[in-house]
């Protein structure tokens, strides 16, 4: 009898064993969505005491939970450099990257992208006393210009803009950029428009805006391509929050 309890809980033991592995592979398979973002982007996803989903909250996260508890899969959220989304859908460590993600050519030969879901541009923050950048030409004047790695604000004023390099500062947080600002170590920062108007408010700068030289920009969620089983499923949700209001009491709500 010993012996005989003793292998069924070898048994059991070793049946738990494989249902967790399989349950390692997360994402692919199993009851877990895995959205991937960069947690530094208020309103749309940032970590505070008691967000919506764990430490997490902001619009991104609320219309992702959506999508998820449509299909019957609990969020798993992965908080990662933006940098590194499109090479965590692609090596398939997260499903869908939720992130403020501006859909863009460049990042539709790697990705594919959901409908859009919110309209932003490129906004420049100065500290209130600025009066000599009322424009983005202006930041061509020998300004000092923070911005965030890879994202769309970078390649502006990189590639467009043409910054000298050595005038161009790259953060890993946008926060970290402002704090430059404020301290007087940076001249102007340049990011997305929602984001910015927060981060401007909290820290008492200014925001300059230049619709000229500033196209707006839509946001997406993004899947591995190919991955249309899941994308279908992420437009249909969007579709529903966008006709019944519920992404504009969203942004409401979190600006
Ligand atoms: N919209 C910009 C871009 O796509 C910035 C997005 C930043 N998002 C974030 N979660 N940190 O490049």
């Amino acid at each position: 009898m010993i012996k005989f309890k003793k292998i069924a809980a070898l048994a059991l033991t070793a049946v738990i064993g494989v249902t967790a592995l399989a349950g390692c592979g997360a994402g692919k398979m199993g009851d877990k969505l895995v959205m991937g973002t960069n947690a530094a982007f208020p309103p749309f996803e940032f970590t505070t005491s008691n967000g919506i989903v764990g430490e997490f909250d902001g619009i991104d996260v609320a219309i992702a939970k959506k999508i998820a508890e449509s299909m019957g899969k609990t969020l798993q959220i992965e908080d990662m450099e933006f940098d590194g989304l499109i090479a965590s859908l692609n090596t398939g460590k997260i499903d869908m990257a939720v992130a403020g993600m501006t859909a863009n050519p460049e990042r539709a030969k790697n990705v594919d992208f959901s409908d859009t879901y919110f309209v932003a541009s490129q906004v420049i923050l100065v500290s209130a006393d600025n009066a000599d950048i009322t424009k983005a030409e202006d930041l061509k004047n020998d300004k000092t210009v923070g911005v965030v790695l890879g994202y769309t604000g970078d390649s502006i004023i990189t590639d467009t803009l043409q910054i000298a390099e050595d005038k161009i500062t790259r953060a890993n947080r946008g926060i970290d950029v402002v704090q430059d600002v404020k301290n007087g170590k940076l001249d102007a920062v340049v990011i997305d428009s929602a984001t910015g108007k927060a981060l401007a408010e909290k820290n008492g700068l200014k925001v300059v805006e230049d619709s000229e030289v500033f196209d707006t920009e839509e946001y997406a969620i993004a899947v591995n391509k190919g991955n249309t089983e899941l994308l279908e499923k992420i437009n249909a949700i969007l579709k529903e929050m966008k006709a019944n209001g519920e992404i504009d009491a969203l942004a409401e709500k979190y600006n």
